[in-house]
């Protein structure tokens, strides 16, 4: 197995037929031409793996699903159109007919909508729960409970979980844990290193890092075995008219059985497909993830610094510091480096004058943008309570960590120095 930094440039394109091109090319096709019948019927059929309609794959989402699995250190993966259908997709194959989620209160807002809202509306009871109370995740496990979810470290106030404990509590209890990465990285931690099953990501973000293009991608490490209770996993275990009646268990096995329910159903059925052109610019991106991860980590942990000792900043939320509670766990799992969205709370009063304070500070930015996104080569400021986590409840967004005054940050690839400096210039308004 080649190192990390040749993987994120090689893992899952040869230069081959038929035009040797260097670089992975986009199949820019919506669908694929048969040979005969014959072989249409067999690529329906799941009897045969190729290229079909662009729905189901795409050469090109291909080459970028095994670089993924390859840097994430599984078996295999599937990539979709944003990390929001990756999240949705993956707890909707393990989740099957009558199943319960339990989750981290600590979650992007984003995802928090998913399982509150839409997931109640589908009649999928989700329990959230205080990610570093182990205790809480044991007591939330029903009978019926399929999964258990939670970020890697959490957006935005970058709690870093304890995975292998949350782990071994869904491995007593016969399930999988599945972890959002997107804020981790594979270059700063592998959750399938620590005991996850399934590794999510928006590809969005730093598997991106130009900003250009939304993607999402759901690793299976290959760890968890539908077969072993086959009566509580029949979307694996019982017959599936869609591959000729034989169970997906029986046909694809261990590290592959997911990938075929999640394509052949849920992406199939639901559509949220990758484009071709998403799927190449999220490669091109992926290619110097670890030297982007490096230089934002660094960055980040300089801004905090200076934030820290800032008088116009109340708090710092950013587990490379001395006193964040979440420093040893960031010293266990992140060794190479803590990620660089982190936020900070400014030193306001909560009141009915803070919304108006907060906008003063984020609107006299001039180098830092006020994005609602993170993981790009741009420095990008955000305010969850008013931008990413509105809909949440003041009680949700207290679980979270979050307040009035926070403020989230993703350190970019610009000059440190001149991010000092904006920070300075809009704090002093405070
Ligand atoms: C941790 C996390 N997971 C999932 C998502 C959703 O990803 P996307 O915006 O690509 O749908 C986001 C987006 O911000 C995120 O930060």
């Amino acid at each position: 197995m080649t190192s990390f930094a040749t993987r994120q440039i090689q893992a899952g394109y040869v230069p081959g037929t038929p035009q040797n091109s260097a670089v992975p090319p986009i199949y820019q096709t919506a669908a694929y031409e048969f040979a005969s019948l014959a072989e249409a019927a067999d690529l329906f059929a799941l009897r045969s793996a190729g290229n079909l309609y662009s729905r189901n794959a795409s050469p090109t989402q291909q080459i970028l699903e095994e670089r993924i699995a390859a840097l994430e250190g599984g078996a295999s993966a599937v990539a979709v159109a944003s990390g929001q259908a990756a999240v949705a997709v993956t707890l909707l194959a393990l989740v099957g007919r009558g199943g319960h989620v339990v989750a981290a209160s600590q979650l992007y807002g984003g995802t928090v909508d998913l399982l509150e809202d839409t997931f109640a509306d589908f009649g999928i009871p989700v329990t959230f729960v205080d990610q570093d109370d182990l205790e809480a995740w044991r007591a939330a496990i029903r009978p019926e409970t399929r999964v258990l979810f939670a970020e890697s470290v959490a957006n935005p106030i970058a709690q870093v979980l304890d995975i292998r404990a949350v782990a071994d509590v869904a491995h007593d209890a016969g399930i999988p844990l599945v972890i959002d990465n997107t804020v981790g990285t594979p270059f700063l931690v592998r959750p399938g290193e620590h005991g996850a099953d399934f590794v999510v990501h928006s590809a969005t973000k730093f598997l991106s890092g130009h900003g250009t293009s939304l993607g999402g991608v759901v690793v299976d490490q290959g760890t968890f075995d539908f077969g072993r209770e086959p009566d509580r996993w029949p979307q694996f275990t019982a017959p599936y008219a869609r591959v000729r009646d034989l169970a997906l268990w029986e046909r694809f096995g261990l590290g592959q059985a997911f990938a075929a329910l999640v394509k052949s159903k849920y992406v199939h059925d639901l559509g949220p497909s990758l484009s071709p052109f998403n799927a190449w610019q999220i490669l091109q991106g992926v290619e110097t993830l670890d030297l982007r991860v490096s230089r934002q980590s660094t960055t980040a942990l300089a801004l905090a610094r200076h934030l820290q000792q800032h008088p116009a900043v109340a708090a710092v939320h950013h587990p490379g510091l001395e006193g964040n509670p979440w420093r040893a766990l960031a010293a266990r799992y992140l060794p190479n480096g803590v990620p660089s969205v982190f936020s900070f709370d400014l030193a306001v009063p909560e009141d009915a004058e803070t919304q108006g304070r907060v906008a003063r500070v984020i609107d006299a930015l001039e180098v830092i943008r006020l994005v609602a996104n993170i993981g790009d080569a741009r420095s990008l400021v955000a305010h969850p309570a008013s931008m990413t986590h509105s809909h949440l409840s003041a009680a949700q967004r207290a679980a979270a960590g979050i307040s009035l005054t926070t403020i989230r940050l993703s350190a970019g690839l610009e000059d440190p120095a001149d991010l000092i400096a904006d920070l300075d210039r809009a704090l002093a308004l405070v």
